[in-house]
């Protein structure tokens, strides 16, 4: 393909702001002589029609200064990750990642480091897969020069996922989920040999070198999917997710879980809930309680997620006869569900199949969380009442009778506070 053609393909892959920005870091690139490339999941995604605005460079050189050039002339805040020698600037509304191909340095005193094109394609051989092993120039002499040394576009032609080395899913078994996950959104094909390294890997115990962060975050982004139930499927026909942990166990119920959860998806996020979070769920569903506070330390969540998920676990776990009986009054679902975590609940709304338990837990989400009463333990004391635990069984009695609509304004509760404390 020409510059020409490939400047084209740019121009409407990028909305027109990631498009400025990357000229105008390729200027940058002139005007301190660097060459600078675009590289990964953004090229790929140019010849699949897909936008993306997050933009990747690999610089020839000392990645970190040109990031700080970049950072200051284009106002953006600079992070370093001195460990990988890569760099963030991060945008209002993205962020650019910039690394250094490996330069071949001379270390001679004076002697500028000598770089060249056969670091940038070492660079590209380590990557994950030959669809996202291309380069594009941005340097202004030869702006939309494609560097696809490894035919990664004959395989995206083709729809093929090919690995680009033998080692790859040993050197970081994270690409084992995003061999899946790439799979089961382009509706690409894993190549046969692919194939074969990939289940090889597997023999191996090959997770347990993998940290919890990574697991998770490549875990969440195979949830981020518009339907991970594909890739789900996938990772338990290929064996990987017993190779992840043996207790998780996804059936064929599992399976209407995550479809339930993705076509759920707007009311999900209309409750501010984490999609995410969700899926977690369904894929823990089968597990022991302990098994899975095991599990969601392994992965590193945060306390709150952790409490969403154990949560979600004991719900299961309520009798459905005492629910159904409960559901019948709406303190019965208020006290049955406020101790629970607002996720869990919503979880556990979806997977009801009862439509006046769902109708019921929705109630409790949307209204009955929220109801308040207007008298509290200053009241009971004016009433003479020394304080202790009954203040709470009385307050609860009060809090009852106004979610059953039997006592509506303060009045009214003083007035049952009356009642409650001469029946005593
Ligand atoms: N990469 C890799 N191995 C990994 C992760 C990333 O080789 N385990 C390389 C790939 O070249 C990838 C690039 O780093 O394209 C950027 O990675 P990332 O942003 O994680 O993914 P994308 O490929 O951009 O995918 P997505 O569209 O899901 O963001």
């Amino acid at each position: 393909m020409s510059n020409i053609q490939m400047q084209k393909k740019m121009k409407d892959g990028f909305d027109e702001k990631t498009f400025k920005l990357v000229k105008d870091i390729g200027a940058l690139a002139d005007k301190y002589s660097f060459r600078a490339y675009i590289v990964g999941g953004m090229v790929r995604d140019i010849f699949l029609n897909r936008k993306t605005v997050d933009v990747d460079v690999v610089v020839l050189g000392n990645g970190m200064k040109f990031a700080k050039i970049i950072a200051d002339e284009l106002k953006g805040a600079y992070k370093e990750f001195e460990k990988f020698k890569t760099a963030k600037i991060f945008f209002k509304n993205n962020w650019v990642d910039i690394s250094s191909a490996r330069a071949e340095t001379y270390e001679k005193s004076g002697a500028l480091p000598t770089v060249s094109l056969s670091s940038l394609k070492e660079d590209l051989y380590r990557r994950d897969f030959t669809i996202n092993s291309m380069a594009i120039s941005i340097n202004k002499d030869n702006f939309g020069e494609l560097f696809d040394y490894f035919c990664g576009t004959l395989d995206m032609n083709n729809k093929i996922l090919r690995t680009m080395h033998d080692k790859s899913f040993i050197d970081d078994p994270t690409r084992i989920l995003r061999a899946i996950r790439f799979e089961t959104r382009f509706g690409f094909k894993i190549e046969k040999r692919t194939l074969d390294l990939l289940q090889n890997s597997l023999r191996h115990n090959i997770f347990n070198n993998l940290s919890g962060e990574r697991l998770r975050e490549e875990l969440f982004r195979i949830f981020d999917e518009p339907s991970p139930l594909k890739a789900i499927k996938r990772l338990k026909i290929l064996g990987v997710l017993t190779k992840i942990n043996p207790n998780i166990q996804v059936d064929l119920p599992s399976f209407k879980l995550f479809s339930i959860i993705a076509s759920s998806r707007k009311l999900i996020i209309g409750y501010k809930a984490q999609l995410r979070n969700l899926y977690l769920m369904a894929l823990l569903e089968n597990m022991q309680i302990n098994e899975v506070e095991k599990i969601t330390k392994m992965l590193k969540l945060s306390n709150e997620q952790k409490v969403a998920i154990t949560h979600s676990i004991e719900l299961q776990q309520l009798p459905k006869r005492g629910l159904s009986d409960i559901s019948q009054s709406d303190s019965g679902l208020y006290f049955l569900l406020q101790k629970y975590n607002t996720e869990a609940i919503i979880y556990f709304m979806l997977m009801q199949n009862n439509k006046k338990q769902t109708l019921g837990i929705k109630r409790f989400i949307d209204k009955l969380q929220y109801v308040k009463i207007q008298v509290g333990g200053a009241d009971l004391k004016d009433f003479g009442l020394k304080q202790g635990p009954e203040y709470k069984h009385i307050l609860d009695l009060v809090l009852k009778a106004k979610l059953d609509g039997e006592v509506d304004n303060r009045e009214e509760q003083l007035r049952l506070i009356k009642r409650i404390l001469k029946g005593q």
